[in-house]
């Protein structure tokens, strides 16, 4: 994490933790250790861990344990939302998306929700927030007062969806999108807590995930609009962390892999300028990968924190008149879940949208 200095910031934000002992929360308590903006102030989940402590509540499924600082906080019943609002700057939300519609909509009714929820994803007024993708898209947030929000919320996109969003936005600025054909080989820890038996993935693959295939395409079109059409497979493997797909994208114009690549040079060179003093932004936003046999989840995952989408296998296939084929790689629960939510935490914070 770079250590940006800004003058604005003279105390750090206080932040709450909602569903803190889930995997994604989990990564939330990580990826705030250290920060230099943000500090956590409370955690929140359900009844089964109020008024336990950390680390009691949660099961660990970092490297490590606890981090010492948290590790004997009390964990907060969501009932006392109410209560402590007054207390706290931002919610980051990591709640499942069934209770998450009505305890977010409390958050926000005092304070700005950043959540990895879908709870909210889909309504009119909410952008699906990728920085480097859509920061403009930021505006929505003002539409939410009409709801009788102090606050707002803003989900980030499904972990499926965020690296494909990436990788393909320089493909549209540059060439455009008629159709995106994708295929993901999507991690167990996707699946959050305990997640798939075991009995059940080792050894296999499940070619079903459940909704998951609608989520990408409602998503995509809604953070990178457009009449373009999309094809979806979603698929578990035995893989602990890191979304792999492969993507097939017919083009409006000619792509070549050299122009692809030139393209994502100007494109990381554009996030590089625009979101590079952010502290949790990647120093490239997309990593091309080195070697013919990459990205793969085990080696490539971690590439800047978890932050990166990797891109390999970069070629042309014959089935459309203009098209460009690659495969992809994307850390579900830093980028694709709380790394990527605290990204957009600080650009709402720099813009202005959280004081
Ligand atoms: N895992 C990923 O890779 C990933 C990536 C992107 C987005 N997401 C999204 O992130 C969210 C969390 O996923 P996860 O994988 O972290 O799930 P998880 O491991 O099952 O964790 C769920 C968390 O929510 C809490 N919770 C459940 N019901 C609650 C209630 N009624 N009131 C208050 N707290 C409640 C749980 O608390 P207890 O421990 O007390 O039960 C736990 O802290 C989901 O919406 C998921 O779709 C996950």
């Amino acid at each position: 994490m770079s250590d940006t200095a800004s003058p604005a910031i003279k105390k750090k934000l206080s932040c709450a933790i909602v569903g803190a002992t889930g995997v994604a929360g989990q990564q939330f308590v990580e990826g705030l250790q250290g920060h230099p903006w943000f500090t956590i102030t409370h955690l929140f989940a359900s009844e089964r861990s109020a008024g336990k402590v950390y680390k009691e509540a949660a099961v660990w499924h970092g490297e490590g344990s606890h981090p010492a600082d948290i590790a004997d906080m009390v964990v907060l019943s969501t009932d006392d939302i109410e209560r402590e609002a007054a207390n706290i700057d931002i919610f980051f939300s990591a709640l499942p998306s069934e209770t998450a519609r009505e305890i977010e909509g409390r958050c926000a009714a005092f304070k700005p929700v950043i959540s990895t929820a879908a709870a909210y994803r889909y309504d009119d007024d909410v952008p699906i927030l990728i920085p480097e993708v859509n920061a403009d898209h930021a505006l929505l947030i003002r539409k939410q007062k009409e709801r009788g929000w102090k606050g707002f919320v803003v989900p980030g996109s499904n972990c499926t969806t965020v690296g494909l969003a990436i990788a393909l936005k320089p493909v549209m600025d540059n060439f455009g999108i008629k159709r995106v054909i994708m295929t993901s080989l999507q991690a167990l820890s996707g699946a959050g807590y305990p997640g798939v038996a075991s009995m059940d993935i080792l050894d296999n693959v499940i070619p079903y995930i459940g909704k998951e295939e609608e989520k990408v395409k409602k998503e995509l079109v809604k953070i990178i609009p457009g009449t373009y059409l999309v094809g979806a497979t979603c698929t578990r493997v035995h893989v602990r962390d890191g979304h792999t797909e492969t993507v097939t994208v017919e083009t409006e114009k000619p792509c070549t892999p050299e122009s692809f690549m030139a393209a994502v040079v100007g494109f990381n060179k554009k996030c590089r300028e625009q979101f590079g003093p952010l502290p949790s932004a990647p120093n490239e936003t997309i990593v091309l990968a080195d070697g013919v046999n990459r990205p793969q989840p085990r080696l490539d995952r971690n590439t800047h924190n978890g932050m990166a989408t990797v891109v390999g296998r970069i070629r042309t296939e014959d089935v459309f008149p203009n098209s460009i084929s690659f495969v992809l790689l994307s850390h579900n629960t830093k980028r694709g879940a709380a790394l990527g939510e605290i990204l957009t935490a600080e650009y709402l914070y720099k813009q202005g949208y959280i004081a």
